[in-house]
């Protein structure tokens, strides 16, 4: 297109019958650049919307990274006996329950790990990512249930940073094995109509569990969290000096 206007005006300028033959074809061939731009445009923004399953997931994993460190901050605050609503960490653990155990960790269960059992790849690592799921929800419950008394019982305390610590211990490999070794490889196992297919039920499910900008919401849910936990601001992990 911008190749296109100068060198139309060049032959406008010539004038005569040059730029009356001319004129029509660029003009044409103008409006049908024009109009395949406009396609493509069209198509390349529904792309654009789209999210594929890597990357839903890795993002939802983004969000189980910020919560960890909200459990970190609880373990620090914790152990320094800095007083703190422990209503941060049954909110934290409430967003890991229904964002990642009940609904991540489903899609990769139900989406994922069969294509790569059915593929026969990865067999061994998929068996103990779906060990660690089962794993992660009974911590998340121990955490849920420990929460509350976590300030007043010096016992629960104690059991609850136990918890918490063994989540992100577990947590922080699994998610960067499956970011780095399964997620990869997913389009080597199903075919491009079920990866589209497998983006699309993703977002549905997100929708009807979360609502239509589920993602966005609970990424405000964490930020809110990290403000009350005094994580927010992203300037005091950058080293001075
Ligand atoms: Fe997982
Ligand atoms: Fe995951």
């Amino acid at each position: 297109m911008e190749v296109v206007i100068p060198s139309k005006r060049r032959l406008l300028l010539i004038g005569g019958s040059l730029a009356a033959v001319a004129a029509p074809a660029l003009l044409s061939r103008s409006t049908f650049a024009k109009e395949k731009a406009g396609a493509k445009s069209k198509e390349t923004r529904k792309k654009d919307e789209e999210v594929t399953p890597p990357e839903d997931l890795m993002r939802e994993h983004g969000v189980l990274d910020r919560v960890l460190l909200l459990y970190e901050a609880g373990i620090r605050k914790f152990s320094s006996n800095e007083d703190f609503d422990p209503a941060l960490i049954t909110q934290s653990a409430e967003i890991i329950r229904d964002f990642i155990n009940n609904y991540h960790e489903k899609s990769e269960e139900e989406h994922v790990f069969p294509r790569f059992k059915k593929a026969g790849r990865m067999i061994d690592l998929v068996d103990t990512l779906l060990r660690q799921h089962e794993a992660g929800r009974k911590i998340t419950a121990t955490i849920l249930k420990l929460a509350p008394s976590g300030r007043s019982s010096a016992d629960d305390r104690k059991q609850l940073i136990g918890a918490m610590q063994s989540f992100i211990t577990m947590y922080r490999p699994h998610a960067a094995r499956e970011d780095t070794d399964l997620f990869p490889k997913l389009k080597d196992v199903v075919s491009s109509s079920e990866y589209d297919a497998m983006a699309e039920d993703f977002e549905k499910k997100e929708h009807e569990l979360f609502g239509e900008d589920g993602f966005e919401r609970m990424a405000a849910r964490v930020a809110q969290l990290e403000q009350r936990m005094g994580i927010f601001d992203l300037n005091q992990f950058t080293p001075h000096g």
